[in-house]
């Protein structure tokens, strides 16, 4: 059987409650919580800016460790409206 790993996703504290902890007792405890709802779940993954460093602050407190890295690319919609440039995607 495979290993059982969750997904966290959006950790937001009000800016005018930042900087107090918030975030790393949420993460610590959610984490917690987790392990006794679900104790066969071996792992917890999220996926992070890497230019956001309080969240990296809060994720390597809290015992994440990196083990990919993802490179999003984007492009505009309207670059691709009847353009010259539209034609079959190639990656
Ligand atoms: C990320 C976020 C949830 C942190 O909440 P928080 O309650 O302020 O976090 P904590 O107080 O528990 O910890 C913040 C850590 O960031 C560090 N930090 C804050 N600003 C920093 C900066 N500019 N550079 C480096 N570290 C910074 C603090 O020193 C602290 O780490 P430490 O305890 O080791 O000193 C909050 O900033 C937020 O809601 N941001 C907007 C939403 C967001 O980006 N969410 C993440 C995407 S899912």
């Amino acid at each position: 059987m495979g290993r059982w790993v969750a997904e966290q996703h959006d950790t937001a504290v009000l800016p005018e409650h930042r900087g107090g902890g918030l975030a790393r007792w949420m993460k610590a405890r959610q984490t917690l919580r987790l392990h006794e709802l679900f104790p066969t779940v071996e792992s917890v993954t999220v996926t992070v800016n890497q230019q956001d460093a309080p969240m990296l602050a809060v994720n390597r407190a809290v015992g994440y460790r990196l083990v990919r890295e993802r490179l999003l690319v984007e492009v505009s919609t309207h670059r691709l409206k009847g353009g010259p440039r539209c034609g079959p995607a190639r990656g």
